[in-house]
């Protein structure tokens, strides 16, 4: 493990903060990253405005039955994600479980729990889901119970309206002036104390065996590989076969086939395989370039944290390239703050003045930073009118940029099909954005495209004109492989497969459901009674990327009238046609079919397609059944709630 996590380390967090004289720590709840990702912002601006003695913990790394020990003149944060239907986070779910739970046990018998305990919380949310924050909401509320002290107001980003990063930085403030006054606090003109030492290794080159240069699973290049694969350890694993379903102009879709049977990997129809992406040599290059790093990329760097409780990100000794193309999410939008942050090392004054002026000035950062997605680097040409941005350390690099985190996709494959082959459908798209003069492209699709064209016997594959490393570090994968791993999903089918089932999949929306059934015309050549299995998919037009049409074709000869397929065309006239109208077109088969219990999947886009199809749903069981609206509402919640009625969607 490349953490910096040592043997016998302590679980309690009292003793790490003693140990290591800490007065602040940032627990975080997080799936993907991003709720990391704000606590260590938290974390770092406690300490350079506040001089606050802070850390970054994860929850899953500490008890909690000690909380009630915690003094008074310290502090807990809480930055906590709600993953999916209302659900914690991986790391955050025995905490949840401990907090929330009847009867909390603490190791010593204060009344109330946790009446020395002051506290912190902002939560990470979508309102596109039903329990919008419900992880910060019932944790606040635990601690609340428990007689904590909350100092601020609880706050709650929404990922659902995209206004995440604005609306933490808008309760950021408050709370920093709450906290400053409770702990008597005395804020100072900002200072920037790195987390981390760079050392260059100039005995060493990126050929030396001890060098790490990218490999995702250093085992795997030695021949020694070893599971459990999963989100700290990926599997490489060939690529089987892959092709376009369709491609268009700036759009195409990939049908890739991910060999696991090397692995002790397993899947089950309906979950997501995870991929571990590269970034485009072209982003590299940028980002280097600016920091004037290019001629260095190659040399060799031993990166050490200068206090106790940070972790080194990646493996090292290790090259400024590997760190860029492995570890940094570089393509991502920048933050408005991370540019407050490097405006203290701007190349001259009026580049300086610019740089506090995007960071503080929301609108102004708006207009010439967030509406053309402009990454980091980017800016830096944009803003210092291409002068090299040597002064910012390394370390700020590290700590300020994002983990380039893997991308989830649904499975597209049946297990009991193919229990050794994932499929993966993935839509590769550029987008245009007016007023910029190139396009917007996706990390991990385009990477993907590169993969396939590579395998189909492109020499030098470069999709849109992105190139990347497809061979792997040190060119030691023999064929083409890929970085993956695979995380359960609760969207499942009924275990008895004759039970009616209505899915709802525009676009990649419909990869689970090929899965589903692949696997309903399987158990129905096995002889198992099948029962009625519903489609609706949408795509714009039926000749352009009416993906996996050929297949539907022959699921409907294996499967007969068991299996239907509804479609919703919407750019072929004048009036959008989507999948919710042919929904609510069916409304009486639909009712009928949801009393036998049927179940009813939606899998897509959350933010409108999802909520749509809920509203609609809601509406026909208004109609069919003759209840008034806010019942059949109710009805719909309750679906959801005893998983009759099941959602796979993002954002
Ligand atoms: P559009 O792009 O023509 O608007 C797959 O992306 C399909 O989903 C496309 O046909 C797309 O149509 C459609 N789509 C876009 N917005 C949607 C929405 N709110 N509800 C359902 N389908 C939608």
């Amino acid at each position: 493990n490349a953490n910096g996590m040592k043997a016998g380390k302590t679980r309690s967090i009292i003793e790490k903060m003693e140990e290591t004289g800490k007065n602040c720590v940032v627990f975080y709840g997080s799936q993907t990253g991003t709720a990391e990702d704000y606590a260590s912002r938290l974390a770092k601006e406690g300490k350079s405005r506040f001089g606050l003695e802070t850390m970054v913990a994860d929850l899953e790394d500490f008890d909690y039955d000690n909380l009630d020990a915690m003094p008074s003149d310290k502090v807990v944060m809480f930055v906590l994600a709600t993953y999916g239907e209302g659900e914690p986070t991986d790391n955050a779910v025995e905490f949840y479980e401990f907090v929330s739970g009847d009867d909390v046990a603490f190791s010593e018998s204060n009344e109330p729990a946790l009446g020395n305990l002051n506290y912190v919380a902002f939560g990470l949310g979508n309102n596109t889901y039903e329990h919008y924050n419900f992880m910060v909401r019932n944790v606040d509320k635990a601690l609340q119970k428990l007689g904590a002290t909350r100092i601020g107001d609880a706050g709650e980003g929404d990922d659902g309206a995209g206004t995440m990063e604005e609306d933490f930085l808008a309760w950021k403030d408050p709370m920093w002036a709450a906290l400053a006054e409770k702990m008597g606090l005395e804020e100072r003109e900002a200072v920037y104390e790195p987390i981390f030492n760079i050392v260059e290794r100039e005995t060493l080159n990126k050929e030396s065996a001890e060098v790490y240069v990218g490999e995702p699973n250093k085992m795997h290049l030695e021949g020694t590989a070893k599971g459990p694969f999963n989100a700290h350890n990926p599997y490489i694993a060939p690529i089987a076969e892959s092709r376009e379903l369709f491609s268009v102009k700036d759009r195409s879709c990939l049908h890739m086939e991910v060999d696991i049977s090397g692995s002790n990997l397993s899947y089950q129809t309906g979950d997501h395989i995870a991929v571990w992406p590269t970034n485009a040599g072209e982003e590299v290059d940028r980002f280097l370039s600016i920091l004037d790093l290019t001629d260095k990329k190659d040399a060799v760097v031993s990166v050490k944290p200068l206090e106790p409780t940070a972790k080194v990100p990646f493996p090292t000794p290790t090259t400024y390239d590997a760190i860029v193309r492995y570890h940094m999410e570089i393509c991502a939008p920048v933050s408005r703050q991370f540019l407050a942050t490097l405006a203290a090392f701007a190349p001259n004054e009026e580049t300086k003045a610019e740089m506090a002026k995007l960071g503080g000035d929301k609108d102004y950062f708006h207009e010439k930073v967030s509406i053309f997605h402009y990454n980091i680097a980017r800016v830096l040409e944009v803003v210092g009118g291409g002068k090299k941005w040597t002064n910012i350390p390394f370390s700020a690099l590290i700590e300020g940029v994002t983990k380039l985190q893997p991308r989830y996709y649904s499975i597209s494959s049946s297990s009991l099909v193919q229990p050794k082959k994932i499929s993966i459908t993935a839509v590769v798209e550029s987008a245009v954005i007016p007023g910029r003069t190139d396009s917007f492209r996706g990390v991990t699709t385009n990477y993907l495209l590169a993969l396939k064209q590579k395998q189909n016997g492109d020499p030098n594959p470069e999709p849109f004109g992105m190139s990347y490393e497809i061979t792997g570090p040190r060119n030691k994968y023999d064929g083409i492989h890929v970085p993956v791993h695979v995380r359960h999903s609760n969207f499942k089918l009924p275990s008895d497969p004759a039970k009616p089932i209505i899915m709802i999949g525009p676009g990649t929306g419909v990869a689970p459901f090929r899965g589903f059934i692949q696997e309903r015309v399987q158990q129905a050549a096995g002889a198992a009674e099948v029962g009625k299995t519903l489609l609706f998919f949408g795509c714009r037009k039926r000749n352009e990327d009416f993906m996996y049409a050929d297949e539907f074709e022959e699921y409907q000869k294996s499967l007969g009238d068991k299996f239907e397929l509804v479609t919703a065309f919407s750019r072929e006239t004048s009036k959008k046609v989507y999948v919710q109208h042919r929904l609510r077109e069916r409304a009486k088969e639909v009712n009928e079919l949801l009393q036998k219990k049927a179940y009813f999947y939606v899998c897509g886009d959350a933010a409108n397609m999802a909520r749509e199809v809920n509203a609609v749903l809601a509406q026909i069981l208004s109609e069919e059944r003759g209840i008034p609206e806010t019942k059949a509402e109710e009805i719909v919640k309750n679906m959801r709630a005893s998983n009759q009625y099941q959602e796979d969607v993002w954002s």
